[in-house]
């Protein structure tokens, strides 16, 4: 189902997994008879959602040519940048002659491969007719404490905190120009982070729990459950 607004997906995939201790990066590991970035970019391109995904590798990536999935029609590669936020702005940079200014763009991680078409369409949805964008979130279920040396200091109230997850959906234009003006600003840890920065006000769209992202060695297993389930 093509969505009646025009949409891309960004996929930061440049970064080196430092806590998955794999031999290689976390995206190229293994899970369920592909590599966890195939999966992620097969959800993503079979969604139908999208006109192109770009993707941002890093240039000294190896593994990334060896995958048939990186000559696909509909996928475009850009270098990857020092942290994600600059890879993220280089995958976009590699979409200016395609993409309009008011176009929406999905920047999901690489290291989410349980996404699912159905929250991908709730996101665009739910959003195409909003003035700034949003990020799928997830509220929390368990008491949340603000902790100063292993000591509470206060119970915070769960009704006002939500876990950002990916997609991110924002207008093309907008979130370049956001990415562009807080370059190297370590706040900037998301791409919403860099629209509030600047005064805007993100949306959130609850998302499913099974969208995680593969962070440590359990989540390989955690994903690989998560996707028996989904089948
Ligand atoms: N990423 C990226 N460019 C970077 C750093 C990260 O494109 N310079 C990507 C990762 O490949 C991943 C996503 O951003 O798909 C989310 O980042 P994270 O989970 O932190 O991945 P890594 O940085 O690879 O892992 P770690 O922090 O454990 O080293
Ligand atoms: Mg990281």
């Amino acid at each position: 189902m093509k969505p009646t607004v025009q949409c891309w997906a960004v996929v930061p995939a440049a970064g080196v997994g430092k806590r998955m201790q794999a031999d290689r990066p976390k995206q190229y590991l293994p899970l369920a008879g592909k590599t966890v970035i195939e999966h992620t970019l097969t959800r993503l391109l079979e969604s139908g959602a999208f006109q192109k995904v770009a993707v941002a590798i890093s240039v000294e990536d190896p593994y990334w040519p060896e995958l048939s999935i990186s000559k696909h029609s509909d996928v475009i590669t850009a270098p990857g940048g020092k942290e994600r936020a600059d890879s993220v702005l280089s995958a976009l940079k590699a979409l200016k002659d395609l993409a309009s200014e008011d176009d929406w763009v999905l920047v999901h991680d690489a290291a989410r491969p349980c996404l699912t078409t159905a929250d991908i369409h709730l996101q665009i949805e739910t959003l195409k007719n909003d003035g700034v964008g949003g990020i799928l979130a997830l509220s929390s279920h368990d008491t949340l404490k603000h902790v100063d040396d292993d000591t509470i200091t206060a119970t915070i109230d769960r009704k006002h905190v939500w876990r950002a997850l990916t997609p991110q959906m924002f207008k093309y234009g907008m979130l370049r120009d956001a990415l562009q003006q807080t370059e190297g600003n370590p706040a900037v840890t998301d791409e919403a982070s860099a629209l509030e920065l600047l005064g805007y006000k993100p949306k959130i769209v609850e998302g499913r729990p099974d969208n995680i992202k593969i962070t440590r060695p359990e989540d390989l297993a955690l994903a690989q459950f998560y996707m028996e389930q989904q089948a």
